[in-house]
């Protein structure tokens, strides 16, 4: 199995981009594909979310996963009282404050050369124990995503610890005022930090 951590480098894709083969990289999702390829840097540039990779030791060229995130928060103000309660927990004066301090993953993929072999969950793990650096600059509670509503996402995000901010997709469509009838092509969901620490 590939280990990210022994056979990979990790860095920025905008410190890098000369030296990676992006057309190479392909994780069989093409709004992602295209994301990493045309838009990645410029959101970059613009401040807008930071896209990192981990490349293969052997191959420096070959991307392995990528990702990308901004800062954002939760609003625990807006939520169903249940899990109002379940996010409220352990934060104090939480009567004070609408929303929590979070990091975003905007965008996420696993090289299909590489997937279905534990690499997703190890950079999960990654991400997780990166916002939980003493050496992080801001608090950051929670991470907040908009997954994708497939199996394979959703799976993956459920296998890694993240909740739905609705438990259900009825309640989902009607926070973001969506009709009843209309799919939902994403679904918020969240992971506390904090239990890490615990
Ligand atoms: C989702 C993704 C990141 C998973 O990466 P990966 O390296 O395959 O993940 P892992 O091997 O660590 O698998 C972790 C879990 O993800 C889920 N999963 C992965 N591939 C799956 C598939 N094809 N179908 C259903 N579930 C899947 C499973 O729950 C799996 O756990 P298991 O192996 O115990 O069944 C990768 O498939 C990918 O890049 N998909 C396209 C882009 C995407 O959907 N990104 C996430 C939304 S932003």
């Amino acid at each position: 199995m590939l280990n990210l951590a022994e056979n990979c480098s990790f860095g920025s894709l905008a410190e890098n981009i000369e030296n990676f083969d992006l057309n190479k990289f392909n994780c069989i999702n093409e709004d992602l594909n295209e994301f990493f390829k045309q838009d990645a840097i410029k959101y970059s540039k613009s401040l807008l979310g930071k896209t990192y990779a981990f490349v293969l030791d052997t191959d420096k060229k070959t991307i392995v996963c990528m990702f990308t995130v901004s800062n954002d928060s939760l609003k625990a103000d807006s939520l169903p009282n249940s899990r109002k309660k379940k996010v409220n927990k352990d934060i104090p004066y939480n009567k004070q404050r609408k929303s929590y301090p979070a990091v975003l993953i905007g965008r996420l993929g696993v090289c299909s050369k590489f997937s279905n072999n534990g690499v997703g969950t190890q950079l999960m793990d990654f991400i997780k124990a990166w916002f939980i650096d003493p050496l992080n600059k801001t608090g950051c509670r929670f991470i907040v995503v908009d997954s994708y509503n497939t199996d394979n996402a959703i799976n993956y995000y459920l296998k890694n610890g993240f909740s739905f901010l609705f438990s259900s997709e009825g309640q989902e469509k009607e926070y973001i005022g969506k009709c009843e009838t209309e799919a939902l092509k994403t679904r918020m969901m969240y992971f506390d930090l904090l239990s890490l620490s615990v």
